[in-house]
């Protein structure tokens, strides 16, 4: 009970109304490690929150506990399975110990902006891989967008050689691994809460993420600057226990779900200005954004692309053929 007010008093300050739960309700821990303004997440998380709150008042009660307040990624999946947690939505990068038809959203260059992966998901391929992890006791519910990924470090990245030698915080993702080996430089895994500190200390050198993220985390702070590469895609799927779902009352389940599909149509049309907007908010900081020409920019595919033959197999030749038809 302690931990659960030291964290509900976090949540507090981090600027989330944390809703008072009555007796009866079904009480549903949303647990995520993001901040909430500017952020694709943050805010469609929230959204979710006060509707269902709202319109299944004396059914329902969400609890956001944004910030790794309550878990971070890693421990999540593990604590919804233990029923401690009721739902989540990790970027895509975070189910590889699950099952690794995610991995297509982490080859580099893959898709060209969100709408491309936008179009990919509501494909039969895509709504597949919702339930890719069934037997696992995981269900996939709706995929949330967030943006491109940018890179940034201790020095300006314009052309892959400057990567060489440095080392880059990743999320823990075989192909972001294979990613950064790619162009000469070193990956480690951590957890999106110590990336601040690993930047500020010099643990590591540089990191990838989507300009909320950066923005977020203040990550420019203690970065030289942020070059516009948009490699990749940081997307989330949100996610429930089997059992969970089968527990709840077929009536209650069905109206929190279709609340969710109706704040996923919205949020997910609204995120390319909150990608936007959080980029400015970086700029208006006095944070460094680097764009590169096409040349430069070019330099980067050459050195990521070869990564995509180490996965094909695993992540589906078919698969990728159709991203690629998506693109044109
Ligand atoms: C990361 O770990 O960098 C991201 O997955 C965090 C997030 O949820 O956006």
């Amino acid at each position: 009970k302690m931990f659960l007010t030291a964290a509900c008093g976090l949540a507090m300050m981090a600027g989330t109304a944390m809703a008072s739960c009555e007796d009866g309700e079904t009480v549903v821990k949303f647990s995520h490690v993001t901040n909430s303004d500017k952020h694709p997440k943050g805010i469609a998380a929230q959204l979710f929150a006060d509707r269902v709150n709202e319109e299944m008042n004396g059914k329902m009660c969400v609890e956001v506990y944004p910030n790794s307040t309550l878990y971070d990624d890693d421990a999540l999946l593990e604590a919804m399975l233990q029923g401690d947690v009721q739902l989540g939505a990790p970027s895509l990068s975070k189910f590889e110990t699950f099952t690794k038809v995610f991995q297509i959203f982490d080859l580099p260059f893959m898709f060209k902006n969100i709408a491309a992966v936008d179009e990919f998901q509501a494909s039969d391929a895509g709504q597949e891989m919702k339930s890719s992890m069934e037997r696992r006791g995981l269900l996939g519910l709706e995929f949330w967008h967030n943006g491109m990924k940018q890179l940034s470090a201790n020095k300006p990245l314009l052309t892959p050689d400057d990567a060489k030698g440095l080392k880059f915080r990743v999320q823990p993702s075989d192909v972001i691994i294979a990613q950064m080996e790619a162009i000469g430089a070193s990956a480690q895994p951590m957890a999106f809460a110590e990336v601040y500190g690993a930047l500020q200390t010099g643990v590591v050198d540089g990191q990838e993420n989507a300009w909320s993220n950066i923005y977020g985390q203040k990550f420019y702070e203690v970065q030289d600057g942020t070059t516009e590469t948009n490699h990749g895609v940081l997307d989330y799927l949100v996610v429930a226990s089997t059992d969970w779902l089968d527990s709840l009352d077929p009536e209650v389940k069905d109206q929190m779900l279709t609340i969710l599909n109706e704040v996923t149509t919205e949020r997910n049309g609204a995120v390319n200005d909150v990608d936007m907007e959080a980029r400015q908010a970086i700029v208006d900081a006095g944070g460094e954004i680097r764009e590169l020409d096409d040349t430069q920019r070019q330099a980067w595919v050459d050195a990521m692309r070869p990564v995509w033959d180490q996965f094909a197999e695993g992540v589906g030749q078919d698969n990728i053929d159709a991203a690629q038809v998506i693109n044109e």
